[in-house]
This record gives structure tokens, sequence and C-alpha cells, in this order.
């Protein structure tokens, strides 16, 4: 089976708009966290304040504790997820496809991924943002992955970074452990390699569902603190969650997993045309931002826009 790949202010007087924006959406709540766990550390619903770290990740799995992941491209989206209590954002390269306007991830760029997963930090305060690192920066070698790594801590501040691919990545991910760098590790389908695996299902059958399992036992061996299992059936990705210490986040691979997560353009309706089956969209911001662009236009035409309390004089 082929799936459609994931991405198919408040004004004041005297400044620009837009300007200072972001302090602005800070100050004008979006809601809290809704789901009250009862358990102030809990990574989602607790009360805790500061910036989340992998050790906080570690702990959830061994309570048993489920958690939520969204994708961020930019500062003021990252705020209201931050805002709203998502304790984990990842800056994926999926903003190839969903941000920067490319078809796929593949041409997405070190210096993209650095400039955008810095604006993601900025506008965030509490949730643990990893930073993807993209096609190209990291196949080569240890080496070129450290030097990749390094540019998103320490440009970008990102917490931890991902990276894609199971045993062939696992000298990578073991480099970049070793130097200090948490690393999110990703198997199943891995988008990079689309001109070679396509959008498909993985790990179906015998033999590639022990390979999937060998790759989940490799990542976790390296040092890597959570594994993506994109696109994998169901029981398969239960049994890789039974069998880890470390926690599954899963998309496309059923409700057993540790974690979940969603492209956010997907989940918020922003995704021109279909969205792949295994994503839910929870709001449609695509039809709720077109009425209101041909409301603004509307009215400019109309010239029933700007009135008076918009004027200076
Ligand atoms: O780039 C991305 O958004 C991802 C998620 C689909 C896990 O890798």
């Amino acid at each position: 089976m082929t799936v459609q790949p994931s991405g198919a202010q408040q004004p004041h007087v005297e400044r620009p708009a837009g300007a200072g924006a972001l302090s602005a959406a800070a100050s004008s709540t979006t809601g809290a966290p809704t789901a009250a766990t009862g358990n102030p550390k809990a990574l989602y619903g607790g009360t805790g304040t500061r910036r989340i770290t992998v050790h906080d990740i570690s702990a959830a799995k061994e309570r048993g504790e489920k958690w939520p992941m969204l994708t961020a491209y930019d500062a003021m989206t990252a705020s209201v997820f931050d805002e709203a209590g998502i304790p984990v954002m990842l800056v994926g390269d999926s903003m190839g496809n969903c941000h920067l306007g490319y078809e796929t991830t593949v041409p997405v760029t070190l210096d993209e991924m650095t400039m955008l997963s810095a604006a993601v930090v900025r506008g965030t305060s509490r949730a643990l943002i990893v930073g993807d690192l993209p096609f190209g920066s990291y196949q080569e070698g240890p080496v070129q992955a450290l030097r990749s790594a390094m540019r998103l801590v320490k440009d970008a501040g990102v917490g931890a970074v991902k990276l894609e691919g199971g045993e062939r990545s696992h000298d990578q991910i073991e480099l970049l452990v070793r130097s200090g760098i948490p690393v999110m590790a990703h198997i199943g389908l891995t988008p990079q390699s689309v001109n070679t695996l396509g959008y498909r299902v993985q790990g179906r059958g015998e033999e590639a569902a022990q390979q999937l399992l060998r790759d989940a036992k490799a990542v976790q061996d390296a040092g890597a603190f959570a594994v993506v299992l994109e696109l994998v059936p169901a029981e398969l990705a239960a049994e890789v969650t039974r069998v880890l210490h470390i926690p599954t986040v899963g998309i496309g691979a059923g409700p057993d997993t540790d974690a979940q997560v969603l492209v956010y353009t997907d989940m918020a309706g922003l995704t021109q045309g279909r969205v792949p089956r295994f994503s839910k969209q929870y709001v449609n911001l695509r039809r709720a931002l077109g009425d209101a662009a041909r409301e603004f236009a509307d009215e400019v035409v109309g010239g029933t826009f700007p009135q008076e309390e918009h004027t200076f004089h």
C-alpha cells in the first residue's frame, strides 16, 4: 500500500503590525493543558515550567506515561503549542513539504533547519525541542553527523537531534551520544529514503519485522533516548514498545507506542489536498485563514476597512 506523505496579534498603536507579536501571543493565552493527570511531573498536564530534558522523557517511560509530540517550524506556532503544554516539539524536515514548498524532505538544507530550529527554540520555554538532521548532513559518517548536530545544538539551541536509520545509523548515533548530544532515532518509513522505499508501510512479513526489531535494538544500543516508528503495523509497533526500554514515538504505528507524533499542518488542517490516513485533522485552519483573507479583501475593496478605530490623525 502506498500512503500519502505527511504535509501532502494583537496590533497596538505606535508599532508596526507584527513587531513584538511573539510576546503579544505569549500574553494572550491560548489555553493550558487539558488532561488532568494528577501527577505534577507528567510531561503533559504536569505543573513543571522548566525546559523538559531527555531524563524527563526516560522517567515517563518508567511511569508508563503516554505523551504527545507535534512538529513546529516557526516561533509563533511553537509558542501556541508550548502554551498548550505539548512537551516535545520536532522541527522536522517535513518542513520541506509543509513549510518551504518542496515536494519532499530531500532538498532541506542544514542552514534551513538551523534557522527554523532557532525560531522554534526562541518561541518556547518548556518543550524539549528536537531538530532533524536533514538528508545529506549525516550519511557520510559519524564525523559529518557530529559536525551537523553541533550546528543545531550550538547555533539553534535544540535539546536533541533526530536522524533516520536503524542499524545503518548506529555509529552516527553512538558518536553523537558520546559527545553529549541526545539523539531521537527514526525507523520504519524514513521519508529521506523516499526514492528507494516509496511511501509504504514498513515491517510487513516475518523478515521485514525481524529487521525492524534489529533496527530498534541497534538504535537503543547506540544510546538513542527515543525512537520514532513511522508507518509500521500496530502489532509490530506494540512488540517494539514492549521490548525496548526507551520510548517509542508512533506515527501511523497504532495506539500502543509510548508517544504519538503528528505533523502539525496535517492536524491543523493547513495541508493542501489529501492527508495520510494515519493522521487526524483537529481543526480546519486552511478554511479559517482563507475566510479571514477573503473578508479582509472584501472590506478593502468595499471601503469598510480601515475604520476610524484603525486610523491616526
Ligand atoms: O520530519 C518529520 O516531521 C518527521 C515526523 C513525521 C516524525 O520525521
